[in-house]
């Protein structure tokens, strides 16, 4: 970014005690509400990606939407929601996970896309990294060849990014 851009960073806030008292909470809204963070974060996403065959974004449910739909409408392909449990209408697979939080379910439309397609999978943010590996399990299960996993914000105390690369998953973060 030019230097005179605030650091991405800065658009994030922490509200403590949320969801849950001992949560230090980051809060992505507040980047999506400035138009030029926002877009620079989408591209930022988008930007290790330009030569990489990319054929699918896919993204978690609820603000992985958010980054997900912008990429795939800017790079030109198909987007493939992976939602909270009985949200899609279609036959699906699933996979549980915990989070830092409490516990999770999420699904994926079993025809969502072809076996062998390229696949990026998209979050806002990644924590412990059961949300993410859920994701991955369930891109691997149709099939898909997954290029690499793309996250605004690494919360990297709580080892999430680490277990992902541990599975041999190419992680890129905007900020930690
Ligand atoms: C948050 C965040 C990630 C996940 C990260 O979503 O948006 O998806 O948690 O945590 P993890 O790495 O420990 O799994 P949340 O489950 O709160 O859902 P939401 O987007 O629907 O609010
Ligand atoms: N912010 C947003 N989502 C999260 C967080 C957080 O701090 N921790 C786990 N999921």
């Amino acid at each position: 970014a030019p230097p005179e851009e605030p650091q991405l960073s800065s658009f994030i806030r922490t509200i403590p005690d949320f969801p849950v008292p001992g949560i230090q909470f980051r809060d992505v809204t507040t980047l999506f509400q400035d138009a030029r963070a926002f877009r620079r974060a989408v591209d930022g996403l988008s930007a290790p990606f330009a030569d990489r065959g990319l054929e699918v974004i896919a993204a978690m449910d609820a603000r992985g939407f958010i980054l997900g739909g912008a990429m795939a409408y800017a790079l030109g392909l198909p987007f493939v929601p992976i939602r909270k449990k009985g949200k899609l209408p279609g036959t699906t697979l699933m996979e549980s996970y915990t989070l830092e939080y409490g516990e999770a379910s999420v699904e994926i439309h079993e025809d969502a896309f072809a076996a062998g397609a390229r696949v990026l999978l998209i979050d806002d943010l990644i924590a412990t990294g059961g949300t993410a590996i859920a994701g991955v399990r369930l891109i691997e299960r149709l099939g898909g060849e997954l290029v690499a996993a793309g996250f605004v914000v690494d919360l990297p105390d709580l080892g999430g990014r680490r277990k992902l690369e541990a599975m041999g998953v190419e992680t890129h973060v905007l900020m930690a």
